[in-house]
């Protein structure tokens, strides 16, 4: 009975022990969540996770003393995760839309990004988003590309894929007729996949922000190293080292 009692004693002492190193003191580790799908804001070099997103990301979490640590999941399970607290924030070219903000709470923005319209080089019909009435559109689950193109052309004629990169290969195969997608990641997709143009035409502007737990502590401090990244150079070297001029 005893020992039974020590060993209870011992394994609650040793997940107290565990609850203190999450606690929440400075030094401490804020993980972020992204969808490493989406160059040149987060992508794979190898193994590591990179990119302009990841750039300011460690920037802000430096400048307030923390460690960082990224989770890499697809892009219709962040907003879930930070909802559930599994993320203390979410990075991942994420535009602010009326409906995300009944479900998180943003920083200001720190990007802009458009809607653009990928298709076949030698597809001579399609030279407007208007011709895309009845085309089957390919997006990226649970993105601005897939709210937009659902309401604009119908659900029916949408296909959905976890990841951008492959419903831009759907494209290149002609399973899909257009891919609608944020302008700076469809540049590198095309860039990387022969054959694809994009349309000239733009959608409206879309604003990225980082995305929190709602009443999160940490929008503040989050804006306020933005602003002082802003103010001394840091967000505009990092911008450059990313985006190179001439993308339009
Ligand atoms: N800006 C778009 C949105 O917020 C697409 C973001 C996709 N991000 C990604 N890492 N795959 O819906």
């Amino acid at each position: 009975m005893k020992k039974k009692i020590a060993c209870i004693l011992v394994a609650i002492m040793a997940l107290a022990s565990l609850v203190a190193c999450g606690g929440s003191a400075s030094g401490e580790t804020l993980v972020m969540a992204t969808s490493a799908d989406f160059p040149p804001f987060q992508y794979y070099e190898g193994d590591q996770i990179v990119g302009l997103d990841v750039d300011i990301a460690k920037a802000i979490v430096d400048k307030l003393g923390m460690e960082l640590e990224i989770e890499d999941m697809s892009f219709d399970a962040i907003i879930p995760a930070i909802q559930a607290g599994r993320a203390d924030f979410a990075m991942a070219a994420m535009t602010v839309t009326e409906e995300r903000m009944t479900q998180v709470d943003f920083s200001v923005s720190y990007y802009t990004g458009r809607q653009v319209v990928i298709v076949s080089e030698d597809n001579s019909d399609i030279n407007t988003p208007d011709d895309l009435e009845g085309m089957s559109i390919g997006v990226q689950i649970g993105t601005t590309g897939d709210i937009l193109s659902s309401w604009e052309f119908g659900d029916e004629n949408i296909q959905r894929f976890t990841r951008g990169m492959e419903a831009v290969q759907a494209l290149a195969q002609g399973s899909v007729d257009a891919v609608i997608i944020d302008d700076y990641p469809a540049h590198e997709f095309v860039n990387a996949v022969s054959g694809l143009r994009i349309l000239p035409a733009e959608w409206l502007e879309e604003d990225y922000a980082i995305a929190f737990p709602q009443g999160s502590e940490l929008v503040d401090k989050f804006n306020a190293a933005i602003e002082e990244l802003k103010a001394n150079g840091t967000f505009q070297e990092i911008v450059d080292r990313h985006i190179g001029t001439g993308t339009d």
